[in-house]
């Protein structure tokens, strides 16, 4: 469907996208005074079903992050999961989709701060292409852009204006010739990638940076640490990670809704572990690329279906291990 003519959420309506305008004083746009979320949905061709990946969390981790700009949302998690689930309907999204809610200070004035500035709730629900999972793994270096610090802006929420140091970081990555981007903190540990967190696997302990090392507090991320240590049996630590690490691990993989679990193979021009895709990265990728499409009927908790009447779930039908 021609996007100007998607119906989109706007502060409790529902509305065409080319009616849901901004003014170019607004707030948001000139200060990075937003805060946002990407939810992916996954359409199941079997099932005749859509279902949207850890919705709630995602909304919990919103209402955060607008927490953090002074902006007590008046939706609850539960009731924005409600509007994403009638926008998919109602423009009849039988297809992978990405959802973008969106909260902005909205008033058109001049003036930086946080108080007394109106705000704007929107979603928009948008086809996305399905995720093509890569043979080769991705090539990433290591930024010379350094995560931004909890002390200048809170990393741990879903701010739009720090994500100008992401888009700093993966232009220098795309235009050097890399995939991907690994950001290290301003004491020089690794963080994150551009808009991903990172793993790495050694001896077979699965290790991932604290929350306090400036990462965003991922949903996948979470969702991956659970799985490694309840479906694969691994040890899984959180701990800060030196750059050195990067280049010894036997696996490094990024984790996030757009990428899902995405095995990286070189860093900084040097192969990890054999250079190609390692077995723990490859089994947590098949586990989650399961679930999202809601074939494991034990995490179904974690998948909001969004038609109605889908055809019942076969239940398992796919196992993953690292063995
Ligand atoms: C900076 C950053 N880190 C990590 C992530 C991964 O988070 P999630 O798994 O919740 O998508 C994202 C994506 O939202 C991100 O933008």
């Amino acid at each position: 469907m021609e996007l100007a003519r998607l119906q989109v959420y706007h502060n409790g309506r529902y509305v065409r996208y080319e009616d849901a305008k901004v003014g170019l004083l607004t707030h948001g746009l000139n200060y990075g005074t937003g805060c946002f979320e990407g939810i992916r949905g996954y359409w199941n061709p079997d099932h005749g079903q859509l279902y949207l990946f850890r919705l709630r969390e995602h909304y919990e981790r919103l209402r955060k992050s607008a927490g953090l700009l002074l902006v007590t949302l008046e939706e609850t998690a539960a009731q924005l999961s409600a509007h994403t689930v009638e926008l998919i309907r109602r423009n009849d999204l039988r297809q992978d989709v990405y959802v973008r809610p969106l909260v902005f200070k909205s008033a058109e004035e001049i003036g930086v701060r946080l108080h007394g500035v109106g705000y704007t709730v929107c979603i928009v629900a948008v086809p996305h292409r399905p995720y093509i999972e890569s043979e080769r793994g991705l090539r990433a270096c290591v930024s010379s852009w350094r995560r931004i610090d909890d002390n200048s802006a809170p990393a741990r929420a879903k701010l739009t204006g720090i994500y100008v140091s992401s888009a700093l970081a993966k232009t220098d990555a795309i235009k050097n010739g890399y995939d991907e981007a690994i950001l290290l903190t301003a004491d020089g540990h690794v963080a994150e990638g551009s808009a991903e967190n990172i793993f790495i696997v050694r001896d077979g302990t699965v290790i991932t940076p604290p929350v306090t090392d400036n990462i965003l507090e991922g949903i996948t991320r979470s969702t991956v640490m659970q799985l490694a240590a309840t479906e694969l049996g691994l040890p899984v630590v959180e701990r800060s990670i030196d750059r050195s690490e990067l280049y010894q691990a036997d696996e490094v993989f990024f984790t996030g809704t757009a990428v899902g679990v995405s095995p990286v193979t070189e860093v900084d021009h040097r192969p990890v572990g054999g250079g190609t895709v390692g077995k723990v990265s490859k089994a947590l990728g098949q586990l989650y690329a399961d679930i999202v499409l809601g074939r494991l009927s034990q995490y179904a908790d974690w998948t909001t279906p969004c038609f109605p009447q889908p055809v019942a779930a076969p239940g398992n039908e796919a196992k993953a291990s690292a063995q």
